[in-house]
């Protein structure tokens, strides 16, 4: 259960995997554009997870009519706004967005810096009118290669005031870390924090990598950590955090069921692990499910579902006082 005096985050929420399905709609209507539906029930299949999905890649695919909408900056705008009013409605008091500002941009051909704009802008307003608290991540999607990356980060240090942290998503199991040490090396000179999405598709030695090499301070999904023993107690001593994601890990075939996620693990050697969404819009799910329904069918008990409430503020990318004003 979500404990109500304790503040509720989810520190691992995609805003371009996180778009309405009636604002895919309303979207393709205002920009003439082909979509494969025109009703929202016969659009879902098309946005969402039905069904399982047989890995990493094919769930991905889903994310993709909720960026080929995005005809101009102000539809850009338009979904970090609502994925704020959605946080708020669900209960947030803090939500760390990430987003991939060339996957955004790549249909219509956008600036991606008029992109990262844009978010910026979308996010600021609906903090203010929702009350909710925010911070952004960039994502260089690693699917899309070096080069393409390097224009997100660009981008993102262009608005550098307004981006908290760098994460690398997409393939990880054909795009590995290292080819993106240059990358991290100059965000972490600018300051930025970091996290990377690793230990999803890849092994162990992707998280490693991740930390070692790109300087990462917490870990997305992370789950084949389990399968490393010093892997599991260097998380623990050296407070790296996990960013789990439990019905994701499902979708995308990473685990087999709830009952076998490592989550629980995680928890029990003191990992600081801590449950959050990936892809609401895209998975069909909201964070009261993932609490209410996929932490308990993965094994943990109150107190465990408590400490990873916990985690979630512990490990988010803000200052001793900001956690303390949140409390
Ligand atoms: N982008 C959106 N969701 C993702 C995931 N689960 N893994 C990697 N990249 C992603
Ligand atoms: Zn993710």
């Amino acid at each position: 259960m979500i404990d109500t005096t304790l503040p509720l985050t989810d520190i691992h929420r995609h805003l371009d995997g996180n778009i309405r399905a009636q604002t895919i709609l309303d979207l393709g209507r205002q920009h003439n554009l082909t979509l494969p539906a025109s009703s929202l029930e016969a659009l879902i299949p098309h946005v969402q997870v039905t069904s399982n999905e047989p890995d990493l890649v094919s769930f991905l695919s889903k994310l993709d009519w909720g960026v080929k909408v995005l005809a101009d900056l102000d539809a850009c705008r338009r979904v970090a706004y609502e994925n704020i009013e959605d946080a708020a409605h669900n209960g947030l008091h803090y939500v760390e967005l990430r987003f991939s500002p060339g996957y955004m941009a790549m249909t219509h051909q956008l600036p991606v810096e008029g992109v990262v704009e844009a978010v910026i802008a979308g996010v600021r307003e609906g903090c203010r009118d929702f009350n909710v608290e925010a911070r952004l991540i960039g994502i260089m999607s690693r699917t899309f290669g070096e080069t393409a990356c390097l224009r997100e980060l660009d981008a993102l240090l262009a608005h550098r005031d307004g981006i908290t942290a760098l994460d690398l998503a997409g393939d990880e199991l054909g795009f590995p870390g290292s080819l993106f040490l240059s990358h991290f090396n100059r965000a972490r000179d600018a300051g930025l924090r970091i996290t990377v999405h690793a230990g999803e598709a890849a092994g162990p030695e992707s998280i490693w990598q991740a930390i070692r090499e790109l300087g990462a301070e917490r870990i997305g999904h992370g789950v084949k950590a389990v399968e490393d023993a010093a892997l599991m107690e260097f998380l623990t001593k050296q407070r790296i955090g996990v960013e789990s994601c439990l019905t994701s890990n499902i979708q995308t075939s990473t685990v087999p069921s709830l009952a076998q996620h490592p989550l629980k693990t995680f928890l029990e050697h003191g990992v600081l692990a801590s449950i959050n969404t990936d892809d609401p819009a895209v998975q069909g799910i909201d964070i009261q499910h993932e609490y209410h329904v996929a932490a308990p069918a993965a094994g943990l008990t109150p107190a465990q579902i408590r400490q990873a409430q916990i985690n979630g503020l512990e490990i988010a990318f803000l200052s001793e006082a900001e956690k303390a004003a949140l409390r």
